[in-house]
């Protein structure tokens, strides 16, 4: 496959609406295998991936639902409202064909944890941007669950060092939003010459 860099860096966007079919598991390996080609230092590689697809799908939204109860984003009973809050919520996710979660394992020294996630970051962004090469869209989430405690081993992620860098939906866009450009870089960038 042959693209232009430039413009993928340019084209790619962010995927809200997903179609039902799920990307095929050799081109979400290719995905991953080109993300893996990202910086990092000592050559940490401090990337893992768990992608929940299929079946695999209802325990994560399960979870995710009972993190939303226990940090309060959706209250805890069993009113008509919430249980159509809920409802929803699990239409919803169940419809990402797939639901990938990025973690590591958190360094104490500062800056060693810094040096890591900024590596995941960019190992997010050259998945995405491979994925945009190979047709499959990608939205980039941090959510409220993944700074919930109780959340990494409710889904059997036992270590405490575990940090949730991100969750990526992935699936074959359904609609591809326009662009909402950037500002010009020219404010942003300074020259210093002397
Ligand atoms: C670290 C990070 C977290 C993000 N979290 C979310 C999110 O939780 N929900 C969401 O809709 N978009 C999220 N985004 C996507 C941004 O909203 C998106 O990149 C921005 O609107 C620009 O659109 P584009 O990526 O199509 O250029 C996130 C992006 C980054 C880099």
């Amino acid at each position: 496959m042959s693209v232009d860099i430039l413009d993928v860096i340019r084209n790619r966007r962010s995927i809200h609406s997903f179609k039902g079919e799920e990307v095929e598991q050799e081109v979400l390996e290719a995905i991953f295998e080109h993300a893996s080609w990202a910086p990092t230092h000592y050559m940490k590689e401090a990337w893992n991936i768990k992608v929940y697809q299929g079946a695999g799908k209802e325990r994560l939204v399960d979870e995710i639902l009972e993190s939303y109860q226990r940090i309060g984003m959706i209250p805890q009973n069993k009113e008509m409202k919430t249980m159509k809050m809920m409802q929803s919520m699990r239409q919803f996710l169940t419809h990402i064909p797939h639901h990938a979660l990025i973690y590591f394992h958190k360094e104490e020294d500062p800056i060693r944890y810094e040096e890591e996630y900024a590596s995941i970051c960019a190992f997010i962004q050259n998945a995405q941007l491979a994925a945009w090469a190979y047709g499959v869209g990608m939205l980039w989430t941090i959510t409220p669950y993944m700074h919930d405690p109780e959340f990494p081993a409710s889904l059997g992620l036992q270590d405490e060092t575990i940090k949730i860098a991100a969750v990526l939906q992935i699936g074959y866009p359904e609609k591809t939003p326009i662009s909402k450009g950037r500002t010009p870089i020219q404010h942003k960038l300074d020259f210093i010459v002397k």
